[in-house]
């Protein structure tokens, strides 16, 4: 294929409306007329909202929104809006849900609502007479924070902590706001308050500042859940066995934890997406408390209890709000919020961490007796026999023989599909 001369150099796109900017992409990668019509459906998101929330916008990538069932949660049936692509993820949780329903549910529970923002502080002489002198500056910087923002003082400022840091540029000096930043995930006024402390320690110690940013290791604000599933509730011993065994390699095993993990965030970003929170600081502050031993481990732990049932625990920081970003801007996000009925950030948090808890049962449980394969075959051949062009009820009848040949690949599909349409007539 022979492309035209392009260049990515489109002068005055940021100040172009979304379809005037469709038009200069569609005609930089040669576009056809349906491809474009396709992206100039917003769907349910205003065209002027979406080009508010982030720069360049063109249009917009719809992905499913699924709820998850069964969940009880702290005593409360709730009903969990999961955004995801992935198939198997909803089913998963509802499935995990279920079984552990008779027994209570999920238990929840919070470390605290605090946010941490780093300031870096290098080229100081006397880094240790300098940490001293940031600590005896306590209420200065307390003052300092709280008036970054009126609505957070009576929560704002907790804690102050400045370790001296060996790096290869030499020692530096890095001191960590401590910022209840309550129902925000934060990120804003915690930036805002280490921003506007910059001069000061700049001032106090005679060093530089460089980086002034929130940490998304947000170890004080870790979510906790825990659920106990009865034995003969999901299939005996051995089932439980093969689970807990399955958890121990994760726990031992870096290349498992990550792939283990990555389940538990399939529950835990969905529920953070319908939400518009914001899943990469979930996702960057889980995997980093995974190694915050030093060693990437499993984020959950599984045991047998006294009673010899299958007890699971799981613990991740969780920094997710209510209100500020796509959380209060996006219908969507406003629509699952009003679904999942949480009045609190912290509400919000501690559902999320239930969800992953489920999602990682489904997926042990699936490892350890059936394989995943076969849980996920029978979406996965739809999504096969759309491929190969199916269309309504010809998605079903062609993901069942897909099935039932136990070959799952677009070539067969289009060769059922052939032969189905022929069967008709077609
Ligand atoms: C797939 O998206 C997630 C799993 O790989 C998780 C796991 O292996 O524990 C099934």
């Amino acid at each position: 294929m022979t492309l035209p001369n392009r260049s990515s150099r489109l002068s005055g796109f940021h100040h172009q409306s979304p379809p005037d900017r469709l038009a200069a992409v569609a005609a930089f990668a040669g576009l056809d007329a349906a491809t474009v019509g396709h992206l100039a459906d917003f769907g349910n998101l205003d065209p002027h909202l979406a080009d508010r929330l982030i720069e360049n916008v063109i249009g917009t990538m719809n992905v499913p929104v699924g709820i998850a069932t069964n969940l009880k949660v702290d005593g409360r049936d709730v009903l969990v809006p999961m955004a995801t692509e992935e198939s198997s993820v909803v089913a998963a949780v509802c499935n995990a849900a279920r079984q552990c329903y008779d027994a209570g549910g999920i238990v929840t529970s919070m470390s605290g609502p605090l946010m941490i923002a780093q300031v870096q502080l290098v080229q100081v002489r006397d880094p240790h007479s300098a940490r001293v002198k940031i600590l005896e500056k306590r209420e200065e910087v307390k003052a300092a924070c709280d008036a970054c923002d009126p609505v957070l003082v009576s929560l704002g400022f907790r804690d102050l902590e400045v370790r001296v840091l060996d790096t290869l540029g030499g020692s530096m000096v890095i001191t960590h706001l401590i910022v209840d930043t309550r129902d925000a995930m934060g990120a804003n006024a915690v930036n805002s308050m280490a921003e506007r402390l910059a001069p000061h320690f700049e001032a106090w110690t005679g060093g530089k500042v460089y980086l002034r940013i929130l940490s998304n290791l947000a170890d004080r604000r870790v979510a906790r859940a825990r659920a106990v599933w009865p034995v003969e509730a999901i299939g005996g011993q051995e089932v439980r066995d093969g689970m807990i065994s399955a958890y121990q390699f994760a726990e031992a095993d870096p290349y498992r934890a990550a792939t283990h993990n990555k389940g538990i965030m399939n529950g835990v970003s969905a529920v953070v997406l319908a939400t518009g929170n914001d899943t990469r600081a979930v996702e960057a502050g889980a995997h980093a408390y995974a190694a915050r031993g030093g060693r990437y481990t499993s984020l959950s732990r599984w045991e047998v209890t006294a009673d010899g049932d299958l007890a699971g625990v799981l613990e991740l920081p969780m920094a997710v709000g209510l209100i500020g970003g796509a959380t209060k801007l996006h219908p969507t996000a406003r629509a699952c919020l009003a679904i999942l009925g949480v009045g609190t950030a912290e509400e919000l948090a501690r559902v999320t961490a239930a969800v992953g808890l489920a999602q990682n049962f489904s997926a042990l449980k699936a490892l350890a007796t059936t394989g995943i394969q076969k849980g996920h075959m029978a979406l996965h051949a739809q999504n096969i026999a759309l491929m190969a062009g199916a269309v309504g009820e010809e998605v079903d009848a062609v993901a069942r023989a897909l099935v039932a040949r136990g070959e799952v690949r677009v070539d067969i599909a289009a060769e059922e599909l052939g032969r189905l349409r022929g069967r008709r007539g077609e």
